[in-house]
């Protein structure tokens, strides 16, 4: 039985492209049962970035409606709030002790962040020490991450190695796992769906909302009369990943024969989103608006990680000298 942990950013309301992307997948992973899964809500690396507590205690509620909401099951998953278990930030302070300052240094992504962010923190700088604490704590096999988070990962295994070399055995040695053929999602310009790009579809709003969203995927301006290339189009590629395989057919031959607008396959689109995602959307805004029950399910999570954080960090304190 292997350990898989993951955390999730928790920066806004997540997108179909998170969706498709990471969070059905995980959930598919998650319910094998030959794995042990834990799942976590990263609220404290998002503190790094979000100055409002108010939008940043949201964030989390909408992170955490929208796993409910496609069915991870709380009893089968570990699934909780990373600042519910504030023993990650003392195990953070002993392996900052322990990795070279110029080590850190050299992180990718820190060094992105430094480039584009106006609030270049220290938290910042020290996130990767926080991201390999959430692993390690957790006697943890294996970290399905992004490509973008191995080098967080080779630092995790980095700074475990120096710290057995001192003091001995301690710690269990992850591997990351680069999430192979994840699918790609296109956001309204054609590009990868993404919030910094301002390109994506919210299946939580309110159905006017998400309508005008779909129609405001950009197109090119063949006329209604027209055959249409689906391979090159948006809409299309979309429709291919939400529909069903006669829906598929029916439009690409529409598109092949004309006389079919872009405006038509837009509306299909949107009512195979309605369909598709009806149930979800409901229980999203059932969580939403009951977020005690969030709170109860993430408490449940938090429960059982202290547990095995407690363990952990008692073998860490007595090596380090405490
Ligand atoms: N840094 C990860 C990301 O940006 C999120 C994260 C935080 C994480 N802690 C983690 C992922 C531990 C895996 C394991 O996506």
């Amino acid at each position: 039985m292997a350990r898989i942990l993951t955390g999730i950013q928790s920066t806004g309301v997540p997108h179909l492209g998170n969706i498709m992307g990471a969070i059905m997948p995980a959930i598919q992973m998650a319910q094998d049962p030959k794995n042990e899964s834990y799942l976590f809500i990263a609220d404290m690396h998002s503190l790094t970035q979000i100055k409002n507590g108010e939008e940043l205690r949201n964030n989390t509620y909408a992170t955490a409606a929208t796993w409910l909401a496609f069915g991870l099951d709380v009893d089968k998953t570990v699934f909780y709030r990373q600042s519910d278990v504030p023993q990650v930030t003392e195990l953070a302070w002993y392996l900052s002790c322990y990795f070279p300052y110029q080590r850190l240094t050299l992180a990718h992504s820190f060094k992105d962040k430094a480039d584009r962010l106006e609030d270049v923190n220290a938290g910042l700088f020290s996130y990767p020490m926080l991201m390999a604490a959430d692993i390690l704590l957790y006697d943890v096999n294996i970290v399905p991450v992004g490509k973008d988070q191995l080098q967080h990962i080779e630092m995790t295994r980095d700074v475990a190695s120096r710290f057995h070399a001192q003091l001995g055995d301690t710690f269990v040695m992850p591997e990351g796992k680069v999430h192979e053929g994840t699918m790609y999602i296109p956001g309204t310009d054609g590009q990868k769906m993404s919030k910094s790009k301002g390109n994506l579809i919210n299946i939580f709003q309110p159905d006017k909302k998400l309508r005008k969203q779909i129609m405001g995927i950009k197109t090119d301006s063949t006329a209604m009369e027209d055959p249409k290339d689906p391979d090159t189009d948006t809409i299309y590629a979309l429709y291919k990943i939400l529909a069903s395989q006669d829906q598929v057919a029916e439009m690409r031959s529409n598109y092949l024969n004309g006389n079919y607008g872009y405006g038509h396959a837009k509306q299909a689109l949107y009512d195979v989103v309605l369909a598709k995602f009806g149930d979800a959307r409901e229980k999203f805004e059932y969580y939403m608006a009951h977020v005690e029950e969030i709170d109860h399910a993430l408490e449940i999570g938090a429960s059982k990680a202290k547990k095995v954080a407690n363990s952990v960090l008692q073998r860490v304190r007595s090596k380090v000298g405490y």
